[in-house]
């Protein structure tokens, strides 16, 4: 049985990346400083998958307590790596908040696992923030990276150059970036989910609090773009699929006979849906009403930004399975589950 370090296993693409890889064979080791999370989330993994699950809450920006978690679980042969800061807003606010835990969690990371001096397979959690505004849609790999928008987006450029650079210099390392579009949804058991600290910045779980009554109303930033109904396009994936991509992106690097490996791909659905579209069927595949109201645009909104999956869907035989109306009663369901807890 092939043993996976997931760094981030208790955040919501980490946690269901977790029960993904469980149900396809994987043994799992989670790290998680609980920066952005809860031991409440592995007991909701525990449940799912019926099994134990190896935890140890690590901060990955201590170097010394990272090398020795590596060295004592040097038996791993793949890392996937969800852990790191994420809000864009915030990155903005404070810059070295971000550079200090994206990019030193990632280089200790990989100095520890240079030392095993072993054939590592090895995910890095990119975005589709590092196209920026793109020139030509659907978003391509080949599009051209330019000056990121934000300092998070700026900790993705760099993670993915960090990588790039890392596997020419070594054979050790075979890695896959995944350039995730925009992920929602939940477990279909609702037993995990999305868990945004303080008030959401994305657009779904924004959605389910007013819709449970957290917020008195939800406000539609900018009606005036160039799209059909004047709201911003998206490519919105179920978080089971985005989570599927990399069980799949594992199964390729372990038949992957060559060393030096290094690739980029989006993992997205190759689907625009408006935020009008995203609120309508919300309303009407869950059969609630929802407060809203048309406001000012939000700064640094990119208009459209959907995904060419063709690489993906080629490449990696990887493709998005489930629907957009699925991840918004996911989502739903998630949301009376733990408004009911109070987690
Ligand atoms: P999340 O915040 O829910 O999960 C990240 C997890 O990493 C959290 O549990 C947090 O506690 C942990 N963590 C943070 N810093 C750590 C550190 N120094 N040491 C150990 N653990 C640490 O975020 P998510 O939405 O699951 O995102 C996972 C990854 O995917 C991130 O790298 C994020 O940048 C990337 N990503 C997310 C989205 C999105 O819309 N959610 C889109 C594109 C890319
Ligand atoms: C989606 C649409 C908003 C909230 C962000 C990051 C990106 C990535 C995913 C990590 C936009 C609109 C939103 C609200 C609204 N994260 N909206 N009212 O901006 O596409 O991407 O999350 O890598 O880096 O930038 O996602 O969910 O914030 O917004 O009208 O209250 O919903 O304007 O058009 P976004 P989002």
């Amino acid at each position: 049985m092939s043993k996976i370090l997931v760094t981030g296993g208790l955040g919501y693409i980490g946690s269901h990346t977790v029960v993904e890889l469980c149900s396809n064979g994987y043994e799992v080791v989670i790290v998680d400083d609980l920066s952005n999370s809860s031991l409440r989330v592995l007991d909701g993994i525990e449940s799912i998958t019926k099994s134990s699950i190896k935890f140890l809450e690590l901060d990955l920006k201590n170097l010394e307590l990272t090398e020795s978690f590596i060295k004592s679980n040097n038996d791993i042969d793949g890392v996937i790596h969800f852990a790191a800061s994420k809000a864009v807003g915030e990155s903005v606010d404070d810059p070295l908040k971000y550079y200090n835990n994206n990019i030193i969690s990632l280089l200790n990371l990989l100095t520890a696992l240079k030392k095993l001096d072993k054939k590592i397979n090895f995910i890095f959690s990119s975005s589709a923030t590092v196209y920026g505004k793109p020139d030509i849609l659907p978003i391509t790999e080949l599009e051209s990276i330019k000056i990121a928008e934000s300092p998070y987006g700026n900790t993705k450029q760099i993670g993915e150059e960090i990588l790039f650079d890392l596997v020419k210099s070594s054979i050790n390392f075979n890695v896959l970036s995944l350039r995730y579009f925009n992920p929602i949804g939940a477990h279909s058991s609702a037993l995990i989910g999305e868990l945004p600290i303080g008030t959401p910045q994305n657009l779904v779980p924004f959605i389910t609090q007013t819709a449970i009554g957290k917020r008195d109303i939800l406000t539609v930033f900018g009606n005036d773009y160039n799209t059909q109904d004047g709201t911003c396009l998206r490519d919105y994936i179920h978080v089971i699929d985005l989570a599927n991509a990399h069980v799949v992106g594992l199964n390729f690097l372990n038949i992957k006979k060559e060393s030096n490996y290094y690739d980029t791909f989006n993992i997205g659905t190759g689907k625009a849906t408006s935020v009008l579209e995203l609120i309508e069927g919300f309303v009407k595949f869950n059969g609630i009403k929802l407060n809203y109201q048309i406001g000012n645009r939000r700064s640094g909104d990119v208009e459209k930004c959907y995904a060419e999956v063709s690489k993906a869907n080629n490449q990696l035989k990887w493709k998005s399975k489930l629907t957009i109306k699925e991840a918004l009663i996911s989502a739903w369901n998630w949301e009376k589950y733990i408004s009911n807890e109070k987690l």
